[in-house]
């Protein structure tokens, strides 16, 4: 986002004096919060607050760790949780419902359904997608994993998958994770547990590029990755990497850091400049998936101290994204503890989302309306001082 500086003081003192949200979902930011500048209720909502050309989005939640609980497809299913989708975020991005084994479970047959479904309703609620994702280690169907193929054959399953899903949402999908999690945290490529790097080399991945450009010039083709938040042996990985490929002109357009950070762990302090040298590449950059888990007190429920940290750096993350030229797209991993897969896979840590189990909006919710409000009015008076 065209950089901007923001004040944030205002609100780490004032607004984070909010009540706890335990119950009423009614914790108004404070005065000083609702006036400045746009005062209108449409202004409440994440999407309108944030600037022009900026992509506030979210997770759909579905498939994956949803299908080993007790409640029926959230996004098929859930009313209120699909409102809230449309009216909050203008981009969206499938949890699961992209990825092999979902979309492609049998080797002759594709389940476009669910896709399908969230790509309808971005439409209907004019939101862009990012598609998520096309070369990973993970949630790949058994018939891949276990199948006995040569380097040609898979080779050409995996051009044939990356041509068939990019093609059909050609013109639909903003950004595509092309390669997603390739390093491991010591920076080194995922040789053994990625089926596409272990059995046709790390060539492979710049022809993931050019056959996902192929199928669709207009999408932007990222790296996506965990703890790459920080300036670190991982993250350096993907930098040199994209060195390489940009220099062989491979068609990468973007890095993208997930951000699931965890208060047990210090804040990624240097993460603006981290994004910044991307930048400097020529790169865009995103944060693609969210969300801040804290160790959950035996109530269940976290301490007002807890919630305005949590407050506090999911507003940093978010100031930091604003503050980069090309990082436009700022996506959470699901905005509601219902769904939320930190509970799934971390024991004793939870309320990771920006939203109670009730839909409730903590004081994080509060956080990024007010820098993305902030943003704008910045952006407004720049444009005004340009007339
Ligand atoms: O496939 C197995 C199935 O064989 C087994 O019977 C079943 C029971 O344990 O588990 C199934 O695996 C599930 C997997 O999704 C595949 O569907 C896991 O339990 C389930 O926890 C997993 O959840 C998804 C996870 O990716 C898989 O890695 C989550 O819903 C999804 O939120 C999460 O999203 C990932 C991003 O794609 C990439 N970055 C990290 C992020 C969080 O892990």
């Amino acid at each position: 986002m065209r950089p901007i500086r923001i004040a944030t003081a205002a609100l780490t003192a004032a607004a984070l004096s909010l009540p706890l949200v335990v119950t009423s979902a009614t914790a108004a930011p404070p005065a000083d919060q609702q006036a400045a500048p746009h005062s209108n209720a449409k202004f409440d909502r994440l999407r309108e607050a944030a600037p022009k050309g900026f992509y506030v989005g979210t997770a759909v939640a579905g498939g994956g760790h949803h299908l080993e609980q007790d409640y029926p497809d959230p996004f098929t299913h859930d009313r209120k949780y699909r409102k809230i989708l449309g009216q909050q975020f203008n981009s969206v991005s499938p949890e699961n419902q992209m990825k092999w084994e979902f979309i492609h479970p049998e080797r002759d047959t594709y389940n476009f359904g669910a896709a399908d479904a969230i790509v309808e309703f971005a439409e209907r609620h004019r939101q862009v997608v990012r598609g998520h994702t096309l070369l990973w280690h993970s949630q790949n169907p058994e018939w891949l994993e276990q199948g006995d193929f040569s380097k040609e054959e898979l080779r050409e399953i995996l051009r044939e998958h990356i041509t068939t899903v990019v093609g059909r949402y050609a013109g639909k999908i903003q950004q595509w994770d092309v390669a997603n999690e390739i390093f491991d945290d010591q920076g080194n490529l995922r040789t053994r547990d990625n089926i596409w790097i272990r059995e046709l080399g790390p060539e492979i991945i710049a022809d993931a590029f050019r056959w996902a450009h192929e199928a669709d010039p207009e999408a932007r083709l990222f790296f996506n990755d965990y703890n790459v938040e920080s300036d670190n042996a991982k993250s350096d990985a993907y930098y040199e990497l994209s060195q390489e490929l940009l220099a062989q002109g491979v068609p990468v357009h973007g890095f993208s850091v997930q951000a699931h950070l965890s208060m047990r762990y210090g804040f990624p302090g240097d993460l603006q400049q981290n994004l910044q040298r991307f930048d400097d590449l020529g790169l865009e950059t995103a944060v693609t998936e969210l969300d801040i888990r804290m160790d959950l007190p035996e109530s269940g429920v976290p301490t007002a101290e807890q919630q305005k940290q949590q407050a506090d750096w999911y507003q940093r993350v978010l100031e930091a994204c604003l503050a980069v030229e090309e990082c436009n797209s700022f996506t959470i991993w699901g905005f509601t503890d219902k769904y939320s897969w930190v509970p799934v896979f971390f024991q004793g840590e939870g309320s990771a989302t920006v939203m109670t189990e009730d839909f409730e909006r903590k004081p994080a919710f509060y956080a990024l309306r007010s820098s993305l409000k902030d943003a704008k009015w910045e952006q407004w008076k720049e444009s005004w001082k340009r007339r």
